[in-house]
């Protein structure tokens, strides 16, 4: 993002320089805009950053602060508002703390406090009804992202033509990409126990997110399309906790010892925990068990690389913070959205592991 902006900049000042050199040969003819000096600098001020933002106000909800790859999420949309023009001191980001009932809370306080935009990660996806009406009735844009309402609440933001939409990827992509991982490595690598199966744990976040949901269903039924029989020895919700995560991994592999194979953790916070759980066991990644996550945060990214945990699925928050605010900026300058804009996941293991930790650098 640094790279495009600094690139973007150069260009502009390369055509500021162009355009002085016009003036200073007696040049009157005009070109666009861009006439002046003064005017091109004003276009390059326009394209890194919009003064006509500086005093708007945008309201940021988020589930929980204690989430990494939210963290990752929000300091990624705080940035790139701020380089789209916006006042640090308009950007407001509350912590939901995992509760509802605080969450709407601020929601309410950021209607009284008439802000321009809000950006909400509800806590409660089934919430999201009641938080649309609350802020289309205020007559206030609203971009959801992570958590993804169901398809009658999208359905009447369309039939509503109302200024709401959500920004997010699609969680099957990423189970799948999750079971293929595995199914990769073929039965004989994974069947240590030779019963012919993959047996597995699930380690499943907040049971109430369709991410949950569908990481939890679709990485099984990638490996049962590849053709491989499943075992599930069990399956526990680690609400995309690194601790829970731990506790968890540690009693199935007290519980099940070498015939556990493969862990599935729903995200990489409880793959972490996951990892030193198996290390605690005195197993290891690679050679007596298969470990998978999603998100690709740092941390797993190297551990990928390392061969410690055997894949993960990039969850581009990148994109996702930037496709959200872009679509804030729209509704505020008086345009408008699709009501869902996604984004791709990203297979990440060993060969391309290097690749994504240069793009989160
Ligand atoms: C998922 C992500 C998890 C967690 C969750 C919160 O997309 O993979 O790590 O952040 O969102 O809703």
């Amino acid at each position: 993002m640094k790279k495009k902006l600094l690139s973007l900049m150069l260009s502009l000042a390369m055509v500021a320089t162009i355009f002085a050199g016009c003036g200073k040969s007696g040049d009157t003819a005009t070109t666009g805009d861009a006439t002046t000096v003064e005017d091109a600098a004003d276009a390059a001020a326009d394209a890194v950053g919009n003064s006509d933002l500086a005093d708007k106000k945008v309201g940021v909800c988020i589930y929980q602060f204690a989430d990494n790859f939210m963290t990752l999420f929000r300091t990624e949309l705080e940035n790139y508002l701020i380089a789209q023009g916006f006042s640090k001191e308009n950007i407001t980001i509350q912590d939901g703390a995992n509760d509802q009932a605080t969450q709407t809370g601020q929601i309410q306080a950021f209607i009284a406090d008439g802000v321009d935009v809000l950006i909400i990660n509800p806590v409660n996806s089934s919430s999201a009804a009641t938080i649309t009406d609350m802020v289309v009735d205020a007559g206030i844009p609203l971009v959801y992202i992570n958590r993804e309402p169901d398809a009658d609440e999208e359905q009447r933001w369309a039939d509503n033509n109302w200024d709401v939409c959500y920004v997010g990827c699609d969680a099957r992509q990423s189970g799948t990409y999750q079971g293929e991982i595995i199914a990769d490595l073929g039965l004989d690598a994974i069947d240590f126990n030779g019963n012919g199966k993959v047996d597995y744990v699930m380690i499943k976040g907040d049971p109430e997110n369709i991410d949950a949901q569908y990481r939890t269903e679709y990485s099984i039924k990638a490996l049962e399309d590849a053709g491989l029989e499943v075992n599930k020895l069990d399956e526990q919700v680690g609400m995309w906790d690194q601790a829970q995560g731990n506790q968890l991994v540690a009693n199935a592999l007290s519980k099940y010892g070498n015939d556990l194979e493969v862990v599935f953790c729903n995200n990489d916070a409880m793959a972490l925990g996951a990892l030193e759980a198996i290390q605690a066991a005195g197993r290891t990644v690679g050679e007596d068990i298969y470990l998978v996550g999603v998100d690709a945060l740092t941390e797993v990214c190297e551990d990928v690389l390392k061969g410690t945990i055997t894949g993960t699925v990039f969850n581009d928050h990148i994109s996702q913070a930037d496709s959200a605010a872009d679509a804030a900026i729209n509704y505020i300058t008086g345009g408008s959205n699709e009501h869902y804009i996604g984004c791709d996941y990203k297979k990440v293991t060993k060969d391309n592991a290097q690749d994504i930790l240069d793009l989160l650098k």
